[in-house]
């Protein structure tokens, strides 16, 4: 359960808290969390988890996110990046005036309800099932962009985790090939390690720009980046 709360992060932060006896692993975790100025601001702001900063960060520098947008948040659960795609893509049409989007979120766990957002819970996004649903979600198809903040659960093995995330994130260059449209953008979360150039690699042959970047809301004692890669050149086949 403890695992599960750092993994997921502060959606369930509540009933860490009112957990009676703890390790003192947990008491560290807490008083982290405690001290976190983004967790109180996630609160205040009604976000489901801390990691909503590093979208809103990105977005706000690279302008990902427009309105009319159509957006698939993958590894969605508890919600907070479709939280922030939803107002930036305006898909729950809170402003009348602008152009509809999209938001279609999917996790392998349970995604709770998000007013603007169509979501495909308990769904794995490597599954070719997944991916059929997705064509039927999205307009024409096609998505404007990909968000990846996937993890897989950690098994504290750092090398190994760092593989598997990558592979995650290479699935992610087969899923822009069916559903990104020309021009399109791809966000995804790694762990820094040795096959973090294969990656770099990769997306620098499908997309004209690559950067990786880590946001100042990502814990800069964590390997975690992101690579933002922009202008996705569709195959011809
Ligand atoms: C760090 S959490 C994402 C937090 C989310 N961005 C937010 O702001 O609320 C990572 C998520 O990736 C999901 N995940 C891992 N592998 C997945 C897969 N193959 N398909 C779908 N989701 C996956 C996990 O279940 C987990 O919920």
């Amino acid at each position: 359960m403890w695992r599960q709360c750092v993994q997921r992060s502060c959606f369930h932060f509540s009933s860490c808290l009112m957990k009676k006896s703890r390790t003192p692993a947990e008491q560290r975790w807490l008083q982290r969390q405690l001290r976190d100025p983004y967790v109180k601001a996630s609160h205040q702001n009604n976000f489901r988890c801390r990691s909503a900063f590093k979208l809103l960060e990105i977005d706000d520098q690279f302008r990902l996110l427009q309105p009319g947008h159509s957006v698939v948040d993958c590894g969605a659960a508890p919600g907070a990046w479709s939280q922030v795609a939803v107002q930036r893509v305006n898909s729950a049409g809170t402003d009348p005036e602008l152009p509809r989007g999209t938001v279609v979120g999917i996790d392998l766990l349970n995604i709770p309800p998000l007013d603007g957002a169509r979501l495909l819970s308990c769904h794995d996004v490597t599954d070719p099932a997944t991916q059929a649903k997705l064509l039927e979600l999205l307009p024409a198809g096609r998505a404007h962009v990909i968000l990846s903040d996937m993890a897989p659960n950690a098994s504290g093995f750092r090398d190994m985790d760092h593989e598997k995330l990558i592979t995650m994130c290479l699935s992610l260059i087969d899923l822009a090939e069916k559903i990104l449209q020309p021009s399109g953008s791809l966000l995804c979360k790694y762990w820094d390690g040795a096959l973090a150039g294969t990656l770099q690699g990769q997306l620098c042959g499908a997309f004209g720009s690559v950067r990786s970047l880590k946001p100042h809301a990502s814990r800069k004692d964590s390997a975690e980046r992101y690579f933002l890669a922009r202008m996705y050149r569709k195959p011809v086949r």
